[in-house]
C-alpha cells in the first residue's frame, strides 16, 4: 500500500467534551482512523471506546504515546497537561495536534513548541473557527479593502456556564490548571479570529473579575486593544450572561460593517455596506445543541495533509501561540491595571 493510502491513525489523550468532538470529525476523513484512547479516568476511556470502537484504551497518556501504534497524537486535557503530553509524543515521534489554549501559559507554549521542532515533528493547534467560510469571509472582506479604512473592532462574548461546567470538570475553574477563565477557555477562540484578521495588537488594556461562578478564574474581563495603524479594539467577555448570546467579532470601516458571530462552529457572516445586499451573507444558526463537525474536520484534514506532504499545518505552533500571547497580555494588564506592551514573537521556536 502506498504511503498516502496507509490509514492515517491518530490516539486520543484525554476522552471528555473535545474528544466527542475530535472522533465524529475524524470519523469523517477517509483514511483516518481513531486508534487509541487514554485518560486519567480510565472509564471514560473505556466508555468513550466502547461507543466509537476505538480499538485500543491505555491507562495513561504516557503510555499511549509510547506504546500505540499511531502516526499522532490529539491532546484533548486540561491546558496545563498539554506540554507534558505533547513532549511525550514528541519524544515517541509522533506528530501532535493539540487543543486550544496550545498551553495553559506562554511559557509552557514555547516548550511545548520547541519540543516538536527538536524532533522534527509537525504540530498542529485547533482554532477549528479559522475553517468556517465566515471566518474566511470577514478576513477576505477586511484585506480586500472592502470595509474601507478600518478603524474599530469588537469581540463580545456573552455565554453562560452553569455551575455543573466547572463542577463536572473542576480544571475548568483554576488558575493552574486552566490559566485561565472566560479569556483563556471562551474568548480564546474570538481572538484568535480577531488577530488573524487584523494582525497582533501592539499593546492592551484590560481588567478581569469573578463575578458570579464560585471558582479562581474569572468570569468576566473587559479589555482594549490597540492594533497598528489606529484600529481600536473593544472586548467584553463573560461566562455569566444571562440570556447568552452568539459571541462575535465585528469590524467596523469607514464604508461598512462585517460581523461574525455563532458558536460550536456554526458561524454565521454579515456585511453591512450600505449597498444593496449582494448575497454575501451566511445566516448564523441561532442555538445550536451540536457543535458543528466540519470546521474540525477540515482543520484535521489539513494537519493530516501536512504531515503527509512534510509541510506545515495551516495553524502550526507559533500560529496557535498568537491568541494566547494576546490573552496572557491582557491577564497582565488585569494584574497591573496598565497598558500592556504585546510581544507576538516566539523566544527562540522557528515555525514547524
Ligand atoms: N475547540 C473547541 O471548541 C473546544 C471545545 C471544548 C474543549 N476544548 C479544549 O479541549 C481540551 C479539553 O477540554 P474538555 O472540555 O474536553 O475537558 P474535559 O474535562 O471534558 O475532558 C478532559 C479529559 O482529560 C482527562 N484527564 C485529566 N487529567 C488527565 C491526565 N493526567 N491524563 C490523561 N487524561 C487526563 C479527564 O479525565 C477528562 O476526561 C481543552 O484544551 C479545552 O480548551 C476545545
Amino acid at each position: 500500500m502506498s504511503e498516502a493510502r496507509r490509514p492515517f491513525r491518530f490516539g486520543l489523550i484525554g476522552a471528555g467534551v473535545a474528544a466527542e468532538i475530535h472522533v465524529a470529525a475524524m470519523r469523517t476523513i477517509a483514511g483516518v482512523e481513531v486508534h487509541a484512547v487514554a485518560d486519567a479516568a480510565p472509564e471514560r476511556a473505556r466508555a468513550l471506546a466502547s461507543r466509537h470502537g476505538i480499538p485500543e484504551v491505555y491507562e495513561s497518556g504516557d503510555a499511549l504515546a509510547e506504546r500505540a501504534a499511531v502516526d499522532a497524537v490529539a491532546v484533548l486535557t486540561p491546558h496545563h497537561l498539554h506540554l507534558p503530553y505533547v513532549r511525550a509524543a514528541a519524544r515517541a515521534g509522533r506528530h501532535v495536534l493539540v487543543e486550544k489554549a496550545i498551553a495553559h501559559t506562554v511559557a509552557a507554549a514555547d516548550e511545548l513548541i520547541e519540543a516538536c521542532r527538536a524532533h522534527g515533528i509537525t504540530l498542529a493547534g485547533i482554532f477549528q473557527n479559522r475553517f468556517t467560510p465566515a471566518a474566511r469571509r470577514l478576513r477576505d472582506t477586511v484585506a480586500n479593502g472592502g470595509l474601507g479604512r478600518v478603524f474599530l473592532a469588537a469581540v463580545t462574548v456573552n455565554e453562560y456556564r452553569a455551575p455543573s461546567y466547572f463542577l463536572t470538570s473542576p480544571w475548568r475553574g483554576r488558575k493552574a490548571e486552566a490559566g485561565g477563565g472566560v479569556l483563556m477557555i471562551q474568548a480564546i477562540h474570538m481572538i484568535d479570529l480577531l488577530h488573524w484578521v487584523l494582525g497582533m495588537p501592539r499593546r492592551v488594556l484590560a481588567e478581569t473579575h469573578t463575578v458570579v461562578h464560585d471558582v479562581e478564574v474569572e468570569d468576566l474581563a473587559v479589555g482594549l486593544l490597540e492594533f497598528e495603524g489606529g484600529v481600536t479594539g473593544v472586548l467584553q467577555a463573560t461566562t455569566a450572561a444571562v440570556p447568552a448570546e452568539p459571541p462575535s467579532v465585528e469590524i467596523r470601516g469607514d464604508r461598512g460593517t462585517a460581523r461574525v458571530s455563532g458558536s460550536w462552529g456554526h458561524l454565521g457572516f454579515e456585511l453591512s455596506t450600505g449597498a444593496p445586499a449582494s448575497g454575501q451573507d451566511i445566516p448564523a444558526e441561532s442555538d445550536p445543541t451540536e457543535p458543528a463537525v466540519e470546521p474540525y474536520a477540515a482543520q484535521i484534514a489539513d494537519f493530516v495533509a501536512a504531515v503527509r506532504h512534510g509541510r506545515p499545518p495551516v495553524v502550526d505552533g507559533v500560529e496557535a501561540r498568537k491568541a494566547l500571547v494576546v490573552v496572557d497580555a491582557l491577564y497582565r494588564s488585569a494584574g497591573t491595571r496598565e497598558w500592556v506592551t504585546v510581544d507576538p514573537v516566539p523566544s527562540a521556536a522557528p515555525r514547524r
